[in-house]
């Protein structure tokens, strides 16, 4: 088998006093695989992926794919299979505004096939045009996995030299490393006082145990997300793999906690919550409360008390539904307003804005408005102008203004026999530095989803949804060739193509794929000397 010296090393992800993380994996996302069954041509829907679509709010790629321009092959075949807000992106890119993409590597071992998919992401969004980052999370490794500065090092010329050598353009984008970006930490510290201990706890499982710097590295990652509109906000997009979400998560709702203003839609002066104010956006839109006064048309809290009311009692006959809780506060805070009108407006809230910049968003805000203790209603604005006014005289007056941070998510790779593909088992993936011949060797050792013999196959066709060679063509072999990996895959399932002859096809192209990017890597050296970057770090 892999003769390769240098295949030894991804064995050795240590994990000492390693805090668990259940949900978290910090291999970069791009390593290990839950059991994936692949649909060709990808509607997104898939079991295994199911419940992040429904327990974590991450919606279908495919849903935005029509608006993608000139969108990659993972995203046409699926295998991008999900999303938080990346509409902005692509809306951004469609239109020649600005946009970024950023996504980061922990330098624990080799890359190897699954990071090759983040490194294409980075750089087709590149391609299109957005800013783009790529960066080495070292602190992380450092804290969360305690690995060397040494061998740290080694790793991270490695990554750099494949980001580089499949294309990134270093003269347009940016890559750091986490211990070298001053910015990047000083953001980190300041987005540290937006955070505390407990949620850490909550989301990634931190205990008494675990060690300072590796909490350190999580802020440090925020700061990483948000690292591209430092400059200037802009719509930006980290592509990651699921496992990553709860960083996501942590980071939009960051990336709110800095803003001077929330901007939300409002009906009367009190504030709601987002589940009321969305039952009473429901029932006002509903058209189903009219005022009762015969000679005053103005609707009026009360009015709308009393539907809740009987909303709450079931008899309205109204499709409306909401929690019992819902209702019950809802109720309460439209019968203390009273006589009050409902009128539709939006609302500037006041988080954390400096007295000038709410006396300047006051000033600017056109048309009819009302200024209360913490807030400025305005009547004549929609809720995208709004946004755009708040985030103007935020950064006039020295904020951010920051975009929430969106993602995609790509499906994690099978291991070429079975089940997860781990850093640690080397025949289970193929490294970006596996010799030709070595990676040859691996996908013809590899487990498929053929038949037992080559009679049922050709009765009953293979399984390509189950097979690990048929990814290996999706993901990578087939390049930007729709058609031939579909070819592959009608053959396939239509007991036309044998295994035998299929992973010889699928072995020749990786040796090639091999040969070619490793001539590339070297070729890159050159580019990754001349960047403004420390490859052997002064940190011991
Ligand atoms: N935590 C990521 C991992 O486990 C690495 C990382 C650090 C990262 N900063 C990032 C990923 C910013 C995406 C964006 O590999
Ligand atoms: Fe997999 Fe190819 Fe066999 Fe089909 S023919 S099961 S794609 S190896």
């Amino acid at each position: 088998m892999s003769e390769d010296p240098r295949a030894g090393e991804s064995s050795s992800d240590p994990a000492p006093s390693e805090p668990a993380r259940p949900g978290v994996r910090t291999d970069g996302g791009a390593a290990g695989a839950d059991d994936v069954a692949l649909d060709p041509w990808g509607s997104a829907t898939i079991d295994d992926y199911r419940k992040l679509f429904e327990q974590f709010g991450i919606e279908e790629f495919e849903e935005v794919l029509p608006e993608v321009p000139n969108p990659h092959y993972l995203m046409r075949r699926g295998v991008i299979f999900g999303h938080r807000d990346y509409r902005p992106v692509a809306d951004a890119l469609r239109e020649g505004e600005d946009a970024a993409v950023l996504s980061g590597f922990m330098p624990t071992g080799d890359p190897h096939v699954g990071h090759k998919m983040v490194f294409d992401e980075i750089i087709w969004h590149q391609q299109q045009g957005a800013d783009a980052y790529g960066l080495i999370a070292d602190l992380e490794a450092h804290a969360a996995r305690g690995l060397s500065w040494d061998e740290i090092d080694e790793h991270t010329e490695s990554y750099l030299l494949s980001l580089l050598a499949l294309g990134f353009d270093p003269e347009d984008g940016e890559i750091y490393r986490q211990s070298g970006n001053r910015e990047v930490q000083d953001l980190a510290f300041e987005l540290g006082t937006k955070a505390n201990f407990s949620e850490l706890q909550a989301i990634y499982d931190f205990d008494g145990e675990t060690n300072v710097s590796y909490m350190q590295s999580v802020v440090t990652q925020m700061a990483d997300i948000l690292y591209p509109q430092l400059d200037e906000p802009k719509p930006t997009v980290i592509p990651v793999g699921p496992d990553q979400d709860p960083h996501m998560r942590l980071a939009r709702d960051l990336a709110a906690r800095m803003r001077f203003f929330k901007v939300t839609e409002a009906y009367f002066s009190q504030e709601l919550e987002p589940a009321e104010l969305e039952l009473l956006g429901r029932i006002v839109d509903s058209g189903s409360v009219s005022p009762e006064d015969h000679d005053d048309e103005t609707l009026r809290c009360v009015h709308v008390a009393r539907f809740v009311d009987a909303l709450r009692a079931g008899e309205t006959g109204s499709e409306i539904e909401a929690p019992p809780a819902v209702l019950d506060s809802l109720f309460g805070k439209l019968d203390e307003a009273g006589m009050e009108p409902i009128r539709p407006r939006v609302r500037f809230f006041d988080r954390n804005a400096t007295e000038e910049a709410f006396e300047a968003i006051i000033e600017a805000v056109e048309g009819e408005k009302r200024v209360f203790e913490g807030h400025v209603d305005a009547f004549d604005l929609s809720l995208a102008e709004a946004e755009e006014l708040a985030r103007e005289i935020e950064v006039d007056h020295g904020g951010y203004g920051f975009y929430p941070p969106s993602s995609i998510y790509h499906r994690f790779m099978t291991g070429l026999t079975g089940g997860k593909m781990s850093s640690s088992v080397p025949a289970s993936h193929i490294s970006l530095l596996d010799d030709p011949e070595a990676g040859y060797e691996k996908v013809k050792a590899a487990t498929t989803g053929g038949r037992e013999t080559a009679e049922l196959q050709r009765e009953l066709g293979g399984e390509a949804d189950e097979c690990p060679v048929y990814e290996l063509y999706a993901y990578l072999l087939s390049g930007d060739d729709d058609e031939f990996a579909k070819r592959v895959y009608e053959e396939c399932v239509g007991g036309e193509r044998l295994c035998g002859d299929c992973k010889e096809q699928a072995a020749e192209l990786m040796r090639e794929f091999l040969a070619d990017h490793q001539e590339k890597r070297e070729e890159a050296r050159e580019l990754l000397e001349g960047l403004d970057l420390e490859i052997e770090t002064p940190r011991r």
